[in-house]
């Protein structure tokens, strides 16, 4: 954030203030020819007894800087740069791309993607996969020392279900020519049935107490539906280009229940209900968290339990966040309240980051009702349409159907990403993929149209690197228009985006700045030529229009998102 440290460091000689404290204060003013940032003097009014115009005034009046001017605006006092010597400066200092490594010698573990065995990885689950993948990428680019952990949901009665379903009805050819669609519908169908069967539920709680109690049968059962899924869910993961520092699904944490289980009786925690075991949360307001049921089989609080402190013990993590929709909230504010309980402090570096149910084209899923959007339907249909629209507008661009993949793809994620994360999202491909909206494709548009920029500079002048090449340090930022210096005070506020985007564990800060600098870039070429005789400005004008590309490349990059050359 270089250019509010100017600002803090030139004021601090004139307000009685820290130079952080001024920073916090600094404003943007409403018109751009009004300066480039702005101080507001309400807040010292009481101290100084004056009306906050005559302490703007006698600021304006006092100034007394080589490169920065200031002049009084009502309450305000605004500061404009020297563009030529702050604008080199900035320049110098995007090229180093540092970022303040605020996250050193802190271990965050991220609980991310975490679907269903036995189930098509839907829609529902990319968010948390996206959200998780981006925040991991915005973290360790803090600084912080990150891992990744993929929890499948590989344990529980549905689990019971799935195989008493398939004890009844399974059909070995149907489930071997779609093991995920037949398992699906085995599932589907044991719901269906249930409702007027009684003796199917009591069936499925006695097949998944096997299974915990490590029934060959029941095993060998689960462990074929775990097989199949993982072959889908890689599938999908390579797609996205995400990946797991560790696959540990809840049935990993089986034999380190019991543990978890005597320590709470140890500490008098556990109490009866109705045959079940339950750790009442009476006076944290909420209801009773059910350790194990009536029949002995443990519950997915308890393996969240159980993660949580091996993730604290073993992986020895300082930060815990959860990746899980928002419906989940209960759940995992039980889960750390009974941790609380156990006496581990360290609960309260335990965070649920929650998001918003994923709508397609306005349908609500329901695996229960086999109602899922499958994610690889939307996907192979966002690349295909993709591929058309690039057809259209580039008929002989090379390698078509590579960046057909990744402009449908990174359609698909911006569009999820884009929202601030609690918020509902109703996804449509058709909004996704429009290059003139607020959409990946526009993002990447625009980087493909940074690059070309820089191709047709290195076409008319020689290398990239001559055609860019800075000579005199001064020649800079006063060739680059208005349009030019918005483009780059925007450029170097990467840093903030990113301080934000990590404090706030909301990837949407990041795609909000793509869009800003992709915007920002549109009007510097619209407005300013680039490629033009005169070295002097096509040198600085390709500067920034190199260190443009590299902001929007390295932004989508902590998105999840490519950003091909050409488009
Ligand atoms: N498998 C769960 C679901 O799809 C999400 C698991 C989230 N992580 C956790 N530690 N509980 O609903």
């Amino acid at each position: 954030m270089m250019i509010t440290q100017w600002a803090a460091n030139a004021l601090k000689n004139h307000v009685p203030l820290e130079a952080d404290d001024i920073s916090k204060r600094l404003e943007t003013p409403p018109s751009p020819d009004m300066g480039d940032i702005a101080f507001p003097c309400f807040t010292l009014a009481k101290q100084f007894r004056k009306a906050p115009q005559e302490i703007a005034q006698s600021i304006a009046g006092a100034w007394d800087h080589a490169h920065i001017t200031a002049s009084a605006a009502g309450p305000y006092v605004n500061l404009t740069f020297d563009r030529g010597y702050y604008g080199s400066l900035m320049m110098e200092g995007l090229e180093q791309e540092k970022v303040p490594e605020t996250g050193k010698g802190i271990r965050v573990v991220i609980d991310m993607s975490s679907p269903n065995i036995a189930k098509p990885f839907g829609i529902g689950h990319l968010r948390s996969t996206m959200i998780g993948a981006a925040l991991y990428h915005m973290h360790k680019l803090a600084g912080y020392d990150v891992v990744s952990v993929n929890h499948l949901g590989d344990w529980g009665t549905q689990f019971g279900k799935q195989i008493a379903a398939y004890k009844r009805w399974g059909d070995d050819e149907r489930l071997s020519a779609d093991p995920i669609g037949e398992s699906l519908n085995l599932y589907v169908r044991f719901h269906e049935e249930a409702e007027h069967d009684e003796t199917l539920e009591p069936e499925a709680r006695e097949w998944f107490r096997k299974l915990e109690e490590g029934d060959g049968e029941a095993r060998s059962l689960w462990a074929y539906f775990v097989d199949v899924s993982m072959k889908e869910f890689s599938r999908m993961y390579d797609r996205l280009n995400v990946r797991f520092d560790y696959t540990l699904g809840e049935s990993f944490y089986n034999d380190k229940m019991p543990a978890v289980v005597d320590s709470l009786k140890e500490k008098g925690l556990l109490v009866e209900s109705d045959g079940a075991l339950v750790v009442r949360l009476d006076e944290e307001g909420m209801p009773p968290c059910l350790i194990l049921k009536k029949d002995g089989t443990t519950i997915y609080p308890t393996r969240d339990l159980a993660t949580a402190i091996y993730r604290h013990d073993e992986m020895k993590a300082d930060r815990l966040l959860y990746v899980v929709g928002n419906e989940q909230r209960l759940h995992f504010q039980q889960v750390f309240a009974v941790l609380r309980r156990m006496g581990m402090d360290w609960a309260d570096s335990c965070t649920h980051v929650p998001f918003g149910l994923m709508k397609f084209e306005g349908k609500k899923m329901s695996t229960r009702r086999g109602k899922i959007v499958k994610l690889e339907n939307v996907l192979d249909e966002a690349v295909e349409r993709a591929l058309a629209i690039i057809n259209e507008k580039n008929p002989e661009l090379e390698s078509k159907q590579q960046v057909a993949e990744a402009v449908g793809i990174g359609a698909v994620i911006f569009g999820d990403l884009k929202n601030n994360r609690l918020n509902e999202v109703d996804f449509s491909l058709e909004d996704a993929l429009n290059f003139d909206g607020e959409t990946g494709p526009y993002v990447q548009y625009t980087y493909a149209r940074t690059q070309s920029v820089l191709a047709k500079g290195a076409a008319a002048y020689g290398t990239a690197e001559d055609a860019m090449e800075e000579t005199d340090p001064n020649a800079g930022a006063h060739h680059l228009g208005d349009a030019g210096w918005e483009l780059l005070k925007l450029l170097t506020r990467f840093p903030e985006a990113l301080e934000r985007g990590v404090r706030n564990q909301e990837p949407s800060v990041l795609a909000r700045y793509a869009l800003d600098v992709a915007q920002s870039f549109n009007q510097f070429y619209n407005k300013e030529r680039i490629v033009i005789e005169d070295a002097q400005v096509r040198k600085a004008r390709l500067r920034l229009t190199r260190l443009a590309g590299r902001t929007i490349a390295r932004t989508m990059g902590l998105l999840g998102i490519q950003t091909p050359e050409r488009m």
